[in-house]
């Protein structure tokens, strides 16, 4: 398996991290390859949880290199106290590797997500607010900041101050600033309109965040490598690298449901840009997928449900944000979109979590195709966001099982209609099960031949 891309197969949440963390004991190098910390991938070991926002999920190993890799958005700040938290639990940082080339997410761009937000209001796309969006721009405008420039004050004010006027004037545009200040000076303070419109905000000075991203720079350098070449060398010796995505297929900026998208490309392809590696060097890609569906964050979401089986899923999967905390939105297995993903991806295996949750339901369902407002039935995933947005899932039904599977260690374990789940959808993707969640730790999962 010397070059094996980890993926999302809906919309986030999958529970990839904890398929990287069990798939990375035999590899030598775990890189993310996208995204930033809107990421929150969990492990949970020996009862005890790691929620890992930019940091790969491989790094509870000591002995293999976890590369944040140069696709990634990276903030500082956030990735310093992720560093912190993770050393203050004795896990060894040594072997984590930042690529030069990574942007990262300045406190502008964490602004103006928000400011981008509220303007929208009820149209908003519900983002994670991290910057996310507004970095990546800045990365495809050329006006990005990036981790080698943390290592030179010179470039990085001169960079600064290019990427900082623009914003400033935006966020004026906006009225962040007033909304701000009106807010936590309090109503009837009396600080006048004119005083709140000339007060600067301590975040966008020029100075100020030049010093403070001098001293983020004193404390990454000893991880900033050339991160391509690391993956080359593993890669050349016949090794082992696992390339880690973040968010989904569903999310992916030119194949998702956009603009309900992230700003960057989740799917498999991307991992040799993201990492700097060629597609050859790619042998095996995995999907991630809940034996059921969420979605956090605005979109449309066909097998979304509002009544007792979206609760049930909801509180029996814990369906809470890692990263914000937010209740995730729930639905049956949607089988047209999984297809889709394993196209896109062309996935050579599948990892199915989350079976535990089912239990307890009498049937199941699973979305085999939708039907469209006109009538019309569409057996693959429709390119129109019209479309989809108004297309109702047509359901197969499958009998449910009432046993708690979180002790199941083998196939033979599971009850036959479980089992007989993993078969169907198999069979509908064309794609074979290698591995099914039966609970969030380690230890609780069955291996598929
Ligand atoms: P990721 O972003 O794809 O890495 O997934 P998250 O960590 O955001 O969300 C997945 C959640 O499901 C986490 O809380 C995991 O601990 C949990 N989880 C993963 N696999 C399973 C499983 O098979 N069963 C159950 N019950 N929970 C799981
Ligand atoms: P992991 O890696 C689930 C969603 C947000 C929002 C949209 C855009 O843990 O699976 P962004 O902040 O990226 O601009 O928000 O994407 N989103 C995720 N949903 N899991 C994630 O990451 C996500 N990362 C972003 O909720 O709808
Ligand atoms: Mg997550």
């Amino acid at each position: 398996m010397p070059g094996l891309v980890i993926v999302g197969a809906q919309w986030g949440d999958e529970g990839k991290g904890k398929v990287t963390d069990l798939l990375a004991e035999r590899a030598d190098a775990i890189v993310r390859f996208q995204g930033g910390n809107n990421a929150g991938h969990t492990i949970v070991r020996d009862g005890e949880e790691f929620k890992f926002h930019l940091i790969p999920s491989g790094i509870l190993y000591p002995d293999k290199a976890c590369v944040i890799g140069n696709g990634v958005v990276l903030d500082p700040r956030i990735l310093l106290g992720e560093i912190d938290g993770l050393r203050r639990r004795g896990v060894d940082m040594n072997n984590l590797k930042i690529s030069a080339n990574a942007h990262l997410i300045m406190p502008y761009h964490v602004l103006l997500d928000t400011a981008g937000e509220v303007k929208l209001g009820k149209l908003s796309l519900g983002t994670t607010r991290r910057g996310i969006g507004p970095c990546y721009a800045d990365k495809a405008l050329r006006l990005g900041i990036r981790v080698q420039d943390l290592l030179d004050e010179k470039i990085l004010r001169a960079k600064i101050r290019t990427a900082l006027e623009p914003k400033q004037q935006a966020l004026r545009e906006l009225s962040v600033k007033r909304r701000k200040l009106r807010k936590e000076a309090g109503e009837g303070s009396g600080v006048s309109e004119a005083e709140i419109e000339d007060a600067p905000d301590p975040r966008l000075d020029l100075h100020t965040m030049t010093e403070e991203h001098v001293n983020y720079g004193h404390r990454l350098e000893p991880h900033i490598a050339d991160t391509s070449s690391l993956c080359w060398d593993v890669l050349d010796a016949g090794k082992t690298v696992i390339f880690e995505g973040a968010q989904a297929t569903l999310l992916d900026l030119d194949h998702g449901t956009y603009p309900f998208v992230t700003s960057s490309n989740p799917i498999a392809g991307a991992a040799t840009v993201g990492a700097g590696v060629g597609p050859t060097d790619i042998d095996e890609v995995w999907g991630v997928a809940k034996a059921y569906a969420t979605r956090v964050g605005a979109g449309p979401f066909p097998t979304e449900l509002e009544d007792a089986t979206g609760r049930h899923l909801l509180e029996k999967g814990h369906e809470y944000g890692t990263t914000t905390g937010r209740e995730r939105r729930c639905g049956w297995m949607d089988l047209v979109a999984l297809r889709y993903a394993v196209r896109l991806n062309r996935m050579s295996s599948l990892a199915i979590t989350k079976l535990d949750v089912l239990s307890g339901l009498d049937t199941l369902r699973v979305a085999v195709r939708y039907r469209s407002r006109e009538g019309a039935l569409l057996d693959t995933f429709p390119y129109h966001q019209s479309i989809l947005h108004s297309a109702t899932p047509e359901y197969e039904e499958l009998p449910g099982f009432s046993a708690d599977l979180q002790a199941c260690r083998s196939a033979d374990a599971l009850p036959p209609e479980a089992r007989s789940y993993l078969d169907y959808i198999a069979e509908f993707v064309g794609v074979p099960i290698r591995l099914v969640g039966v609970g969030p730790g380690r230890d609780q999962v069955v291996w598929l031949s």
